[in-house]
């Protein structure tokens, strides 16, 4: 996490910063800092803990120096404070870097310097970058020679961007781990996390490599490897209309990203959709013949996305009949799985850039699997690490908690499930026409769902105060319960349980009193008359029950307080379906209680350590 940007030009770089820095506060928005070269010998740092209005208000936005680097931070090493806000700089105060990532080896680096006579004032790992750098220089480095042995020196992950004070025509940065993205511009060139901040100024991007060195002047960029070489990396144009990454008229990202979930669910469905009786077509480099050959697949995941990933499992062995397992990125890597020969490892990440998901993806690989990323980000490290990647075209996502990112991978698992059905000849013709044709209709139901608003904002009023909630759901809904309760966590504070309908009784049960508000997810299908006993005994025990069913479902008045009626879809487009309610009364209920919906407190977006 953390943001990172950096801008030279001609242009005063303070704005430039901290518009990209807005864009980015989603990685991170404890503290944020900027430091400006006005080429005097010393460097111009404004930092402020906090978000960056706080910062914002601290800055003479009428200073032209056309150099300079930014961060918002997350912090890992040392609390949010002042001190600790990035730009961090040499003792001399010759040297300034900011860093996304980790130095594992900060301690003795840090112990070696102090004894070599240099001070430091914060707690974190970053600071011992620029005070190596600077020692390395007082031993007769230059800039340029300092940063890459200092590069060679720590361990860890990082993206960094380093400044001297003497030498203001450049700046150098490096890249192992997290993403760092490199804009071209004319007689100018940016620097950022994502590409979201360059797409004000430039759609002329290259990605980093793991390794990459760069020297970034308002005349060019140029491309080293740690060993000095000088390479040459692609320059991709970025399709994204700018626009998309603005609030228009909605109060939050959230709310946004929450109505553009018809849009985003027909781009990722576009031209993905066969005319009758063709093949899907769907980018995968397997053949046929290869996609029978699976045996067997794991989807690694955290998150939001492992939800989309326990949805996606049924979708696979319901439609394509493969045995399938889904784990957390975080533990699969620790298990030593067993890889049978023919498993395809399905990495599902929102960013690309989760750092659990991406290890557990090259685990599955040094052990054998194929590797496949479905992913929103295009050029980010698992699109670019990964076999096979299917886009999630749901265009860029701001709010920390995952919304239209969801929805459209469940959209791509089941394509895949057909996909893979198809070429084993394990889904029959009737299912398939009717999946087809449900999803044709989506973006038109999706609609109908999410001007369902009002009635969500009613249920948010009545239920703000709630201490507790539990969600519960059958099937291919249940991950959905999952999720529901996690986007109420997330934005809301309040604590909340997602549990399969049946395991209610194993345990969770003992919570349900009058004051417990049970959401559940019952459309009309094979799991309705179960789920709705599991809610007799949940409302026998007086809870307090929100059921959200499909359009004309009367059964169960008496039951439930409130309900709310869906569109009537397949069975296995539910689970996309019923996201956005439960999406938009976690969203209402957090606006009452006065959270910051787009960057709750602890959270980030995208999670670039273990
Ligand atoms: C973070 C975010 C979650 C997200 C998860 C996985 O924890 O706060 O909202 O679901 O990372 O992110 P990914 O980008 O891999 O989908």
């Amino acid at each position: 996490m953390c943001g990172i940007v950096g801008y030279i030009g001609h242009q005063g770089a303070s704005s430039i910063l901290v518009d990209g820095l807005r864009s980015l506060e989603y990685r991170g928005y404890d503290s944020a800092g900027i430091a400006l070269a006005p080429g005097d010998g010393s460097f111009r740092i404004t930092r402020a803990s906090g978000k960056l209005v706080n910062l914002q208000a601290r800055l003479d936005f009428s200073d032209p120096t056309p150099v300079g680097i930014g961060h918002t931070r997350w912090a890992t090493h040392g609390r949010p404070t002042e001190e600790n806000a990035h730009p961090h700089r040499s003792a001399d105060g010759k040297v300034v870097a900011v860093h996304n990532g980790i130095f594992e080896n900060y301690l003795e680096l840090r112990e070696e310097l102090s004894k070599a006579g240099h001070t430091f004032v914060s707690e974190t790992d970053t600071e011992c970058f620029p005070v190596l750098v600077s020692h390395l220089m007082s031993e007769g480095r230059d800039f340029a020679m300092a940063f890459r042995e200092a590069l060679g020196r720590v361990r860890g992950i990082y993206a960094l961007a380093c400044l001297h004070a003497d030498d203001p025509s450049r700046i150098l940065v490096g890249r192992s781990g997290p993403p760092l993205i490199i804009g071209i511009g004319e007689g100018e060139n940016f620097l950022a996390s994502d590409v979201v901040p360059l797409l004000k100024y430039t759609r002329r991007v290259i990605y980093l490599e793991d390794g990459d060195l760069a020297e970034l002047r308002a005349e060019g960029v140029r491309i080293f490897r740690q060993d000095g070489s000088e390479v040459t990396r692609e320059v991709h144009t970025i399709p994204y209309d700018p626009v998309s990454a603005e609030k228009g008229r909605f109060k939050h990202f959230m709310q946004k990203e929450i109505f553009e979930q018809p849009l985003a669910i027909s781009n990722t469905l576009l031209n993905r959709l066969p005319i009758d009786g063709e093949t899907l077509p769907l980018e995968l480099p397997y053949t046929d013949e290869e996609l029978r050959g699976f045996k067997r697949i794991v989807i690694l995941a955290c998150g939001t996305s492992r939800h989309a990933g326990l949805v996606g499992q049924f979708y696979i062995e319901h439609i394509a009949r493969l045995s399938t397992e889904v784990d957390y990125g975080s533990e699969y890597r620790y298990r030593e799985p067993v890889v049978e020969p023919g498993t395809l490892a399905i990495g599902i990440t929102q960013s690309g850039e989760t750092a659990d998901t991406l290890a557990a993806l090259k685990e599955a690989a040094s052990r054998g699997a194929r590797t496949l990323a479905i992913c929103n980000v295009q050029g980010s490290t698992a699109t670019r690490t990964a076999e096979a990647v299917l886009l999630t075209h749901a265009g860029p996502e701001i709010g920390v908690a995952s919304t239209k990112a969801f929805t459209t991978q469940l959209a791509v698992l089941l394509l895949l499930a057909i996909r893979l059905g198809d070429a084993r000849g394990t889904l029959d013709p009737a299912l398939r026409a009717e999946l087809l044709q449900g999803l044709r209709e989506l973006p038109a139901v999706m609609e109908r769902a999410v001007n369902q608003e009002k009635t969500l904002i009613k249920w948010a009023h009545r239920w703000q105060e709630a201490r507790d909630f539990l969600y519960l759901a059958r099937g291919p809904l249940y991950p959905i319960a999952l999720e529901g309760a996690l986007k109420l966590k997330e934005i809301s504070y309040i604590h909340a349980e997602g549990y399969p309908a049946g395991e209610m009784k194993h345990g969770p049960i003992a919570l349900i009193d009058q004051h417990l508000p049970i959401v559940a997810v019952m459309p009309r299908d094979e799991h309705r008359e179960k789920t709705l006993s599991n809610l007799q005994e949940a409302a026998a025990r007086e809870g307090r029950i929100l059921a959200l069913v499909t359009e004309g479902d009367t059964g169960l008045a008496g039951i439930a307080e409130d309900t709310l009626e869906m569109p009537e879809v397949h069975p296995w487009l539910a689970p996309i379906l019923y996201s956005v309610p439960l999406q938009l009364l976690a969203y209402h209920i957090a606006v009452l209680r006065g959270c910051d919906v787009d960057q709750p407190r602890n959270l980030a977006k995208s999670v670039t350590v273990e």
